[in-house]
């Protein structure tokens, strides 16, 4: 029987890099919708304008190796890993990318230095309060 893989979770804050133009996030949306849905990562996008957080779960090895293409990606700078670890259960199964823009540019500059397990916590307050387009 094969073993179902194990679940792990993955949030980061960075910021867009100087210079990138704006549309850079939609083109990183549209493809990564469909490339997440090939390997089984779902998870949630927010952009303020300037930062980026993103959440992003599924099987451990998929996450791992996209976590880090992610971090070497030079469209945006500043990675900094918030939370990551095992998961029990996906929290956005329903999103291959879900993408979402915040005005309030304090809200994710606040999650910088909370600690893993409140920024996570934060995070998804925050999400329950938005519209998301999945
Ligand atoms: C803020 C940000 C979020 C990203 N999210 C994803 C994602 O969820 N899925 C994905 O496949 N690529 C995502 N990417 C793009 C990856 O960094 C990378 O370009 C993509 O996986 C293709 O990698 P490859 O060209 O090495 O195949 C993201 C990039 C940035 C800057």
């Amino acid at each position: 029987m094969n073993k179902v893989p194990e679940l792990h979770e993955v949030l980061y804050l960075s910021t867009l890099a100087p210079g990138a133009p704006l549309k850079t996030v939609a083109d990183i949306a549209a493809r990564a919708r469909r490339a997440n849905q090939t390997s089984g990562i779902t998870g949630l996008l927010v952009f303020d304008g300037m930062q980026f957080c993103q959440h992003i779960e599924g099987p451990r090895k998929a996450v791992l190796a996209l976590t880090e293409r992610i971090r070497h990606d030079p469209r945006h700078v500043d990675v900094d890993i918030l939370h990551h670890g095992p998961l029990a259960q996906r929290r956005f199964r329903h999103f291959g990318l879900g993408y979402t823009a915040v005005e309030d540019v304090d809200v994710l500059a606040r999650l910088r230095d909370v600690g893993a397990e409140a920024a996570l916590a934060q995070f998804l307050a925050l999400v329950s309060t938005l519209d998301l387009d999945g």
